[in-house]
């Protein structure tokens, strides 16, 4: 099985605040995007990666490729304004001979090896597969529209059956290629692939995640992801 892999790290990490693009910035002597790296390249089928990237930062991401030892072929590629526009950006670089592709977000970079290869697996059999977990929490509606001084509960959401989906996701190229033409010429926007690939018709199934498989996004993120890197090392 061929497989290319796609990380994108394009955003700004405006919710990080951290004045550099949040895949870059320096995390415990390494970064987030060579973090990731350094996992997919330790993926058999893993055959290419693409990375998408803020524009002018191509350079920067061929280095923490370097730094994180990759040995298949890296290309790099300025990525859009919507993650997902920097998903259809990249895809459109990966091989035609991949069967599959695989996605994943630079700002999870504690996704596991194992996470990487079941996903790849379960895409071949089913076409479309993603790391989830369930919901633990109990879900609350809150009003935040201004009209009250103080967030009000409206409801409680029932949380069964309801999972969290993360990244790894990975998909039958050409069913990634259909759902991402289809969203673009219908002006569907969505903020993971496996929904512009539901919305094709097709039904992804679901790989074990974990509650370690954080995505930074705010500073408390940044601590958490920085002190489990660390504590695995040990
Ligand atoms: N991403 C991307 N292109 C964009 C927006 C996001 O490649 N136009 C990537 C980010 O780099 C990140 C992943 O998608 O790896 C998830 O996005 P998010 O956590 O929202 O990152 P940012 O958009 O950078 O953060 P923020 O929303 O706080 O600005
Ligand atoms: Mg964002």
């Amino acid at each position: 099985m061929y497989a290319s892999a796609i990380v994108v790290a394009a955003g700004s990490g405006s919710r990080l605040g951290a004045g550099t693009p949040k895949a870059f910035v320096p995390f415990g002597g390494s970064t987030l995007l060579a973090m990731t790296l350094r996992t997919i390249g330790t993926v058999a089928s893993v055959a290419e990666v693409v990375i998408a990237v803020p524009s002018g930062m191509e350079p920067d991401a061929r280095r923490e490729a370097v730094t994180a030892g990759m040995s298949i072929p890296v290309k790099t590629i300025a990525g859009g304004k919507q993650r997902q526009d920097s998903v259809r950006i990249a895809l459109a670089l990966t091989s035609a001979e991949a069967e599959l592709v695989l996605i994943h977000d630079a700002a999870r970079p504690l996704a596991t090896v194992a996470m990487f290869e079941q996903s790849l697996a379960q895409a071949e059999v089913y076409g479309a597969a993603i790391v989830a977990i369930p919901v633990a929490d109990t879900l609350k509606r809150v009003l935040t529209d201004g009209t009250q001084d103080v967030p009000i509960i409206a409801g409680t959401v029932p949380r069964s059956g309801l999972w969290q989906a993360q990244t790894p996701q990975a998909f039958k190229r050409s069913l990634l290629i259909e759902a991402h033409t289809r969203a673009l010429r219908s002006g569907i926007e969505a903020t993971d692939d496996a929904d512009l690939v539901e919305q094709i018709g097709v039904r992804a199934v679901v790989v074990p995640g974990s509650p370690l498989n954080l995505k930074v996004t705010t500073a408390d993120d940044r601590w958490l992801v920085e002190t489990i890197a660390t504590a695995r090392l040990r």
